[in-house]
């Protein structure tokens, strides 16, 4: 995130103890109105966190969502990220999630019963991703998977495990794609786009991924970019507009 000040915290579920406690933990200002000068809108409402851009046209409010709508579809299916995590006969796989962002593909992997632990280096998305697992927590079809996932707010390039024990597989996905087909998801990802800061150092994300795996890193991308740091990949599992790249350690 650039300038948290540049975001504040609008209170519509009147939970003053949890609005206070997001506002002052994000360091960003809790307000009863929205001033002019804000770039974003935090609100806290019935359904959680969420945030939008502070502007006429704003497309809808961006929240971490794991039980309703396109997510319900999403649990469980057979996708090919989990054909790309996965390693034959080890179960369960633990896998580091460390580019999380609002945790789709981490609680994909999740509801395949892999070990997941999810980093997110930004404060505004961890909030959000946290308050979306919380949330997912309080629903029978989604409180296991939920529980099930360990979350902290780190950076890749900085972060040091608890443990000495390696996870199996490290998964990234830094990029916002540049093409993606639904305009829905376009304004989601713009969204995101401005309100973080500077992508990662290609290079440096993929040498500390491969450091810390046990067998293998994988890399989200869209179908036709170049692989991460310009490194080719020793397999890769092609879909529609995504694509997997594998590289083994
Ligand atoms: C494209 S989003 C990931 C989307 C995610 N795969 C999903 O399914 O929702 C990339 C996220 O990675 C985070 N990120 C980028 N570099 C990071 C790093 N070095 N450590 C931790 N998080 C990082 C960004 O803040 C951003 O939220």
């Amino acid at each position: 995130m650039g300038e948290t000040a540049q975001v504040v915290l609008i209170d519509h579920a009147q939970d003053s103890l949890r609005a206070l406690d997001v506002a002052a933990r994000l360091s960003i200002p809790l307000c009863e109105h929205v001033p002019d000068s804000a770039r974003f809108v935090m609100q806290l409402d019935d359904d959680g966190l969420s945030i939008q851009p502070n502007q006429p046209d704003a497309p809808a409010p961006l929240r971490a969502e794991f039980v309703a709508g396109k997510a319900a579809w999403r649990r469980g299916q057979g996708e090919l990220i989990v054909k790309a995590v996965n390693i034959r006969g080890r179960a369960p796989v633990s896998v580091l999630d460390a580019t999380a962002g609002l945790g789709r593909d981490g609680f994909v992997l999740a509801s395949h019963g892999f070990a997941v632990t999810l980093l997110e280096r930004d404060p505004i998305v961890h909030a959000l991703l946290a308050d979306g697992i919380d949330r997912a927590q309080a629903h029978d079809a989604t409180r296991e998977i939920a529980a099930s996932i360990s979350l902290y707010q780190a950076d890749l390039l900085t972060w040091e495990p608890d443990s000495d024990e390696k996870p199996d597989v490290i998964y990234l996905d830094p990029m916002f794609p540049q093409r993606r087909k639904s305009a829905k998801i376009k304004k989601e990802m713009a969204l995101l786009q401005d309100l973080l800061r500077e992508p990662s150092d290609e290079r440096m994300l993929l040498e500390r991924a491969r450091q810390l795996a046990n067998t293998k890193v994988v890399v989200k991308r869209p179908l036709k970019a170049e692989p991460l740091a310009g490194t080719k990949p020793s397999s890769q599992l092609r879909g529609r507009s995504t694509r997997f790249d594998v590289y083994p350690v």
